[in-house]
């Protein structure tokens, strides 16, 4: 497959590198449009080096790339913007989530693909996930009944990310909801096999991270070193989570104004399915180490389905009959299994042998919806959820 990419950043190269080529060896990265061509040439594979073109535009990439297919890698802000363009060509796309980081972007993005050809997968590795996918093939054999009723948690392990790199500039990824709930909203719309249309949403931000400390701000530079719990030497002595080498404060008024442009310590929502059933999702981003949780328990009248991706367990429990099972599913694969699922599936549709699994509209329902909470958490009301095609 001749691929061509628009932002050949660290987590597209990933996903090419590791799944892509693990399900199709023979995937080139043939071309390229990057404004940082050195940064790409020291990522890109062995076998990409010699081969790989750079190209200004799209146009160009398109026109004399001869690629088959195209991925889209770039920073959140850009993906509505590049996608557009891409809209007019019948080729097939892998676009980095969220698919859109405001409503004008997501409404230009579902205007210009209503009549496209071209063929997306939204890289949303969780629905596709082996675990995911068991517990959506439970609830459609009837193991809890009709779904009432969703819990869905992720305690994320990894969370300083999100003050302490370029994930902390509020202006390219939106917040928190675009940046992290996008994929939980999603697989539990899937779940439920409803649209999620009312949100209510809060979220505390300053808490814990963000502050005044100056912008720019290094630990290596920092006379707080021995005792901040966030320096290399203190993550380390505690064996916690987060990057050991040196990195930007947590606490920097770089990271922002809470209420304003300062990514939550954590947020929480409340969501109406369209069928009636309702559930509640909580995201909380200071948690650490066994703290880690990504999952939900789906419940109806006849029973209840519970899975955690970090524990790869799922459990099953019939609510009138004196039995329940537990499954493990193997560990190791990158996203819970979910990027290895996506690698086939993209290429199957580049192969012209299967649809998409993650088609647009999961990526701009999922938007919206991440918009509507947004909203919701600073108004402070519930949230109309606009519907992809309304
Ligand atoms: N699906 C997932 O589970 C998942 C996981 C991690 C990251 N992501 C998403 O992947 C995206 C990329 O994240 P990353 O960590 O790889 O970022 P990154 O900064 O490593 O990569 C972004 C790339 O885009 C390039 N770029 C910047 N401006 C450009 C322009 N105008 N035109 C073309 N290229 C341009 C940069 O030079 C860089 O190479 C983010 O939106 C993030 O939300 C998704």
């Amino acid at each position: 497959m001749r691929l061509g990419v628009i932002g050949y950043g660290n987590r597209i190269h990933g996903v090419i590198n590791g799944a892509f080529r693990q399900v199709d060896p023979q995937v080139r990265v043939v071309g390229v449009v990057d404004p940082d061509e050195q940064g790409v040439r020291q990522r890109l594979a062995p076998c990409d080096r010699d081969h790989t073109v750079f190209y200004k535009n799209v146009d160009q990439l398109i026109r004399q790339g001869k690629v088959d297919a195209l991925a889209i890698g770039t920073r959140c802000n850009l993906h509505s913007r590049f996608a557009i363009q891409i809209a007019a060509y019948d080729l097939p796309l892998f676009l980095e989530k969220p698919v859109a980081t405001s409503m004008r972007q997501a409404n230009d993005l579902e205007r210009a693909f209503a009549k496209s050809r071209c063929s997306v997968v939204v890289s949303f590795p969780l629905r596709v996930s082996p675990l995911c996918t068991l517990a959506r093939r439970y609830i459609e054999d009837q193991a809890i009944g009709t779904p009432i009723h969703i819990a869905a948690l992720n305690y994320v392990p990894y969370g300083t990310i999100y003050w302490e790199s370029a994930y902390r500039d509020y202006q390219i990824t939106g917040g928190l909801f675009l940046q992290k709930a996008t994929h939980d909203f999603d697989y539990m719309s899937y779940l439920m096999d409803s649209p999620i249309v009312r949100v209510g949403a809060m979220q505390t931000s300053g808490q814990v991270f963000g502050g005044d400390k100056p912008a720019g701000l290094y630990c290596s530079q920092c006379n707080e070193q021995e005792t901040c719990l966030e320096s290399p030497q203190n993550r380390q002595r505690n064996q916690t989570t987060g990057t050991k080498s040196d990195h930007l404060c947590l606490y920097s008024k770089e990271c922002g104004i809470p209420g304003t442009d300062l990514n939550e310590d954590c947020s929480s929502t409340v969501v109406e399915f369209a069928s009636g059933a309702h559930g509640v999702y909580t995201q909380v981003f200071f948690s650490r180490r066994d703290a880690a949780a990504r999952g939900a328990i789906i419940s109806g009248y006849m029973g209840t389905i519970n899975f955690d991706w970090y524990t790869n367990e799922l459990k099953r429990v019939r609510h009138h009959a004196p039995f329940s099972t537990s499954e493990h599913a193997g560990a190791g694969a990158s996203h819970f299994g979910g990027d290895l699922e996506l690698a086939y599936n993209f290429i199957a549709v580049v192969q012209g042998k299967s649809s998409s699994h993650t088609p647009l509209e999961t990526g701009l329902q999922s938007v919206y919806t991440c918009l509507a909470a947004r909203q919701s958490s600073t108004r402070k009301n519930f949230v109309k959820v606009k519907q992809v095609g309304s």
